[in-house]
């Protein structure tokens, strides 16, 4: 009980109440789950990669699908890899360039909307702004008109998600109580954009994005698996890169000298979109993003359900076990983080004299599996490309012209849902800034 309680409270009392438990070294049992807390980054990286295929996902994704259906995120086994296959070709690399210029404009119209020292919701700024940019990049589609619709309704699925996390989540779902109303009320509003997004753009002019050609292209879908898609990726593509640029911000109102150097990054870019790879165009960009996801990653837990026995770090666990992984407990373990609660860009940047600065994933030299921010292994994130791309195209063109002054900053997170999510509206200040 006392684990459930900590989990409506906050993902970091979750987290800290599991650890304190020490169900890394002995499963708990958490209702009928047998859970196992898998802190080990090396054990991490064997659960998610070597044992893929003994392994399916874990309950929060399961109940997932009674909100979301059976996308990506959610599928398992040969529907989940044929999908996965199906949509790869919106995510190369070639196509993320493609994307810049969607992401520069979004982050345009979003600006063109502020006034110098106006305030605004700061979690309602960015995530119209990522869903703006996702609709364009790879729907070929205005959402801004929907967008408060579906950010509203987006609110309510996530209330939805904790409800479906409980005990007795699918009959509550389909109870009378006022939060299950709105849970299937917000589904029903999301379906009938996604249809909009999916009928509209299909038939007619202008031509439709990359994702409904690809799911064109493959007549054994029907039209449930189209819808299922569709509905993942306009979420799962907005929602979390939302959050991740929510925390930037707010960080880097925190860090004034850090403020003052990414100013001067962004001064020296060129008008329009980031040419070129961007670890090479915005170094400290990308640096003060990589710190931001090792420190409130948005998806800050996920789990894999043991289906064949497995051998992590010598220990056997047994089928049956749901294994917790939590980005947000290695990114902060001082096993692997030097200073782990400060926020360091630098530690991404590769400084060498005479030579142009460079942002380096793997710097930190960390062992593989204690910086996980997108997963790892098959069911690893398929955006994360296009995240790093749209938020580092997002902050660079913002800040070029505005400075958001953050309250309430720091910011702590709120009850726990499926992303790391703020306690409650974050406000801030626009503010023009005079070059
Ligand atoms: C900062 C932004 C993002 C973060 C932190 C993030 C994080 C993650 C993580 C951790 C997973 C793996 C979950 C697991 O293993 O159970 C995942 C999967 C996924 N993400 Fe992301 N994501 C982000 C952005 C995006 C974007 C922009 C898209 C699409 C446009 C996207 C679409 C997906 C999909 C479809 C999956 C399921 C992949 C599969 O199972 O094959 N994500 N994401």
């Amino acid at each position: 009980m006392a684990l459930i309680r900590a989990f409506r409270r906050s993902p970091m009392d979750f987290l800290d109440v599991l650890v304190t438990s020490g169900a890394s070294t002995i499963p708990l049992w958490m209702g009928p789950e047998r859970v196992l807390l898998v802190d080990e980054a090396t054990q991490v990286w064997e659960l998610l990669t070597t044992h893929a295929r003994r392994t399916g996902k874990g309950r929060g994704l399961v109940r997932a699908r009674l909100l979301l259906g059976e996308g990506l995120l959610t599928s398992e086994g040969d529907t989940h890899r044929r999908h996965r296959r199906a949509l790869q070709p919106a995510f190369h690399p070639q196509r993320i360039a493609d994307y810049l210029c969607h992401f520069h404009r979004a982050a345009g119209r979003a600006a063109a909307r502020w006034s110098d020292g106006g305030d605004v919701d700061l979690v309602a700024e960015v995530s119209a702004m990522t869903l703006d940019g996702a609709g364009s990049a790879l729907f070929g589609s205005d959402l801004r008109q929907p967008a408060p619709q579906i950010t509203r309704a987006l609110t309510n699925l996530l209330a939805g998600f904790r409800l479906a996390m409980a005990p007795a989540g699918p009959t509550l779902l389909r109870s009378q109580l006022p939060v299950a109303i709105r849970v299937r009320s917000a589904k029903a509003e999301l379906e009938n954009v996604v249809d909009d997004l999916i009928r509209g753009r299909w038939a007619g002019e202008p031509p439709p994005g990359p994702v409904q050609d690809l799911l064109a292209s493959q007549p054994e879908l029907t039209d449930k698996q189209v819808r299922d898609e569709v509905m993942t990726l306009l979420l799962a593509g907005h929602e979390t890169t939302a959050m991740a640029l929510t925390w930037t911000l707010a960080a880097i109102d925190q860090a004034p000298a850090v403020r003052t150097e990414l100013e001067a990054e962004w001064d020296a870019q060129p008008e329009g979109p980031p040419t070129g790879d961007l670890a090479g165009a915005l170094p400290l960009t990308m640096a003060v993003l990589a710190e931001t996801l090792r420190l409130w990653p948005p998806s800050w837990m996920f789990s894999r359900r043991v289906v064949e026995p497995v051998v992590l770090g010598g220990r056997p666990v047994q089928a049956g076990t749901m294994c917790l992984v939590s980005p947000a407990l290695l990114h902060r373990d001082p096993r692997w983080w030097p200073e782990p609660e400060q926020f360091r860009p630098d530690r991404w940047l590769r400084r060498v004299p005479g030579e142009r600065e460079r942002f380096d994933p793997k710097l930190p030299g960390q062992p593989r599996g204690a910086y996980i921010p997108f997963g790892a292994g098959p069911r690893m994130c398929i955006g994360e490309q296009f995240a790093w791309s749209e938020a580092a195209t997002m902050l660079a063109e913002l800040g070029r012209s505005w400075r958001l002054r953050v309250q309430d900053a720091p910011l702590t997170a709120g009850p726990s849902s499926m992303t790391l999510r703020p306690n409650g509206p974050v406000r801030a200040m626009t503010a023009l800034r005079v070059s």
